[in-house]
C-alpha cells in the first residue's frame, strides 16, 4: 500500500529511531545513560495518584468529556498562571486544553497556516517541530542560536525571513541547550512580531526547571497580541506518560486550536482532567523539590565532564 504522499515526507521519528540505537547498544553489553528524551525519571506525586484513583471512581467521569476541555481543568491552569506568573488568563477563550504539548506544536501549522507558508524553527531545536513541516506542507526555514548570543536568535540576521514567515517557534528553557530567555528579548520577539506580523508559539516545556525561575512569554507586554504558549505537565508534575498540557495565550490562535481538534479528538478523558486540577491546583506542588534534585545532577554532571575536559 502507497502511503500518502504528506506521510511520505515526513521525517524521521527522530526519539524512535534513537530509542531503536540504545536499545541495541544496551542489547550489546554497553550500560547506557540515556540523555536524549526529557522522560522524568522521578514518580508522579502522590497527592496526584490519590485525586485521580476517587477521580475514577466517579461514573461521570466515565463518558464523553466535553469538546474544548472541562471547566475547571481550563480554571485550573488559569489560576496556575496568575500564581505563578501573574499572567490573566480568560479560562474559556485563551486556554486549550492539550492531549501533551506534541501534539499541539505539531497541529499549530495545520491550524494558521495555508500550504507553501513560511515557519521558522530554531536550530538546534526540539525535532518534533519537523512533523507540522511536513504535516502542513508549509515551507521551513530555521535559525540559529548560536553560543555567542547565549543561544536567543539574533532577529536582525534574518530580518528577511522574518518579514516571509508567518509563524515562529520558540523555545525557553530551550531543549537541548539549557538556555533561558531574558525579558529583554520577550519583548524585542513581541516588537519584532508586530513589525513583521509573525505569530509566536513559545514551547515552555521546561517551565519548571531552571534557576533563576525562567519567564513565561506571557508575563512580556503585548505577548498576548502575538502569539501563544504551550505548557505541558510532562516534565513540572513527572506526568509525562499521562499527556496533560495546554496552550494559551492569544484568543484567535487559541480558537484555532480548538477548531482543529474539534474535528481531530474529542477531548481527554475526564479523570485525566481531574487529575491536572489536582497538579495545577496544589500550593506545595513540589515544583522547587524537582528543580533541586536536577540542579544538583547539573552540577554532577558538569563536574565529571570538566574532569575529563
Ligand atoms: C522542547 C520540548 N517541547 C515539547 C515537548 C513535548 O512534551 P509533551 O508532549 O509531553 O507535553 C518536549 C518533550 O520532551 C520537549 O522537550
Amino acid at each position: 500500500m502507497a502511503l500518502s504522499e504528506r506521510l511520505q515526507q515526513l521525517p524521521d521519528q527522530f526519539f524512535a529511531s534513537l530509542v531503536k540505537k540504545v536499545n541495541q547498544k544496551k542489547a550489546e553489553g554497553y550500560d547506557v545513560i540515556n540523555l536524549g528524551q526529557g522522560n522524568p525519571d522521578q514518580p508522579t506525586p502522590e497527592f496526584i495518584i490519590k485525586a485521580t484513583q476517587k477521580a475514577l471512581e466517579t461514573p461521570e467521569n466515565h463518558k464523553y468529556s466535553l469538546f474544548r476541555g472541562n471547566p475547571p481543568y481550563k480554571q485550573a491552569a488559569a489560576d496556575f498562571y496568575r500564581r505563578e506568573y501573574g499572567v490573566a488568563l480568560d479560562p474559556e477563550k485563551e486556554i486549550a486544553v492539550l492531549g501533551g504539548s506534541k501534539i499541539g506544536l505539531v497541529e499549530l501549522p495545520l491550524a494558521v497556516m495555508n500550504p507553501g507558508e513560511t515557519l521558522l524553527l530554531p536550530d538546534p531545536g526540539y525535532p518534533d517541530y519537523l512533523s507540522s513541516v511536513a504535516l502542513a506542507q508549509v515551507k521551513k526555514k530555521l535559525f540559529a542560536l548560536k553560543p555567542e548570543n547565549q543561544y536567543l536568535p539574533d532577529y536582525e540576521a534574518f530580518e528577511e525571513d522574518l518579514a516571509e514567515a508567518k509563524l515562529l517557534y520558540l523555545n525557553y528553557p530551550n531543549n537541548p541547550t539549557g538556555a533561558q530567555a531574558t525579558s529583554n528579548f520577550f519583548a524585542k520577539t513581541v516588537a519584532m512580531a508586530k513589525k513583521h506580523q509573525t505569530m509566536i508559539a513559545h514551547d515552555f516545556a521546561y517551565a519548571a526547571l531552571g534557576s533563576p525561575k525562567p519567564r513565561s512569554f506571557l508575563q512580556t507586554p503585548g505577548a498576548k497580541e502575538v502569539g501563544v504558549e504551550f505548557y505541558t505537565l510532562s516534565k513540572s508534575f513527572n506526568m509525562a506518560g499521562w499527556r496533560l498540557a495546554f496552550a494559551c495565550g492569544n484568543a484567535e490562535i487559541i480558537e484555532a486550536i480548538n477548531l482543529i481538534q474539534d474535528h481531530l479528538f474529542v477531548g481527554l478523558f475526564p479523570a485525566l482532567q481531574e487529575a491536572g486540577v489536582a497538579a495545577l491546583s496544589a500550593k506545595d506542588n513540589q515544583i522547587p523539590e524537582l528543580n533541586q534534585l536536577y540542579q544538583e545532577r547539573r552540577e554532577t554532571f558538569v563536574k565529571a565532564a570538566e574532569k575529563i575536559n
